[in-house]
């Protein structure tokens, strides 16, 4: 009997045993990751939350192609509260008025000179605001539309000339 003869017949009852302990092993293994792989990628609800995860953060749409997702919202801040550029009568006669009606340049009748303005002022205050507004030529000069200051509200040199007549009174 050759040494491997005797080696088999000898531990012939213990191979067996051992390869017995591995198949059972072998077939647990099986069963525990059938039990634990869960496999739901197949799963549409799985499927639509990777897609959202991995989807790009811009996307190009090319005329005529369906937008497929609206595109993301920015939160803006607030717009602040338009600033109010409107000038007070005093305000604007100092910046388009003073120049001429100061000193009476061209003949502008000047300002708190009552002698001056009783006549306009007898004209009344409307007639004075649209001459303000739309330019005025009389007896003792050319009075520009808006003082020249075209860029200006009407509500703002009619509050200038507003101020022109209390100043007058
Ligand atoms: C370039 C010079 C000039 C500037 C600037 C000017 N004025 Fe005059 N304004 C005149 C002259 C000149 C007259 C007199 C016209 C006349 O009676 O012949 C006049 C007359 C007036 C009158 C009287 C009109 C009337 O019917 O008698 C008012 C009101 C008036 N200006 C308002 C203003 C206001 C408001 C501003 C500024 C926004 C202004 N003016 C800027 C030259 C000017």
């Amino acid at each position: 009997m050759s040494r491997d003869q005797k080696f088999t017949t000898r531990h012939s009852h213990g191979i067996g045993v051992y390869v017995a302990g591995a198949l059972v092993i072998f077939l647990l293994a099986m069963k525990i990751s059938d039990m634990s792989t869960d496999d739901n990628t197949q799963d549409s609800a799985y499927q639509a939350a990777v897609a959202a995860r991995i989807r790009p953060v811009g996307q190009i749409y090319l005329p005529g192609e369906e937008h497929e997702a609206p595109a993301p919202t920015v939160e803006m801040p607030a717009e602040p509260e338009p600033v109010a550029t409107r000038m007070t009568g005093p305000q604007v006669y100092n910046t388009a008025c003073l120049a001429c009606h100061g000193a009476g340049i061209g003949g502008a009748p000047i300002l708190g000179n009552v002698a001056l303005w009783a006549d306009r002022i007898a004209q009344g205050t409307a007639v004075l605001k649209q001459h303000a507004l739309s330019g005025f030529a009389g007896s003792t000069g050319y009075m520009p539309p808006k003082g020249g200051r075209v860029d200006l509200s009407d509500a703002e040199i009619e509050a200038a000339v507003d101020y022109m007549i209390a100043a007058a009174r």
